[in-house]
């Protein structure tokens, strides 16, 4: 399947994990894009049967943590049909209710969000390759 991997990163973290879940996926056989938030345009994930879009957590590293707005905005100008999706963010203390609040925003959009991955580093996090077998190939 053709899937494609946004992100917001500020200093690589970010990138660095989804270049990691690019590198699994397509080890895995799939057509994999990876774009900046900044540079995606809705188009690159119309083209694709599946998404994910991280972000890395913005707050008061206990209190009032949220995607970035680069990120939200992205969310928020999709227009999707059930595409499946997840969501991931990296993080240094607690990514709070990040999240959910993205996969809420996603899902308002039109997607089918089923996952939900934190990473506190730069590596893919924990339960993309799961998810990435649950995906259904279109
Ligand atoms: C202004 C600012 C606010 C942050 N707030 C939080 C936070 O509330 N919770 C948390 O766990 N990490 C927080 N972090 C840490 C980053 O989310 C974390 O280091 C992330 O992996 C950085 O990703 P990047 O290298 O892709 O920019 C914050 C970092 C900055 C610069």
């Amino acid at each position: 399947m053709k899937l494609t991997i946004v992100y917001d990163s500020r200093t690589g973290t970010t990138e660095a994990a989804a270049k990691e879940m690019a590198e699994i996926a397509q080890a895995a056989g799939h057509d994999v894009s990876t774009v900046a938030v900044q540079s995606a345009t809705p188009e690159d994930i119309a083209a694709a049967d599946a998404v994910c879009i991280g972000s890395w957590t913005e707050g008061l590293f206990f209190f009032r943590q949220h995607a970035t707005k680069a990120t939200m905005d992205f969310i928020s100008a999709l227009r999707l049909d059930g595409t499946p999706a997840a969501v991931f963010c990296t993080y240094k203390t607690s990514p709070g209710k990040l999240l959910e609040k993205m996969a809420a925003a996603l899902d308002e959009r039109g997607a089918k969000t089923t996952g939900r991955f934190r990473s506190r580093g730069r590596h893919a996090p924990e339960g993309f390759r799961d998810w990435l077998e649950s995906v259904p190939v279109g």
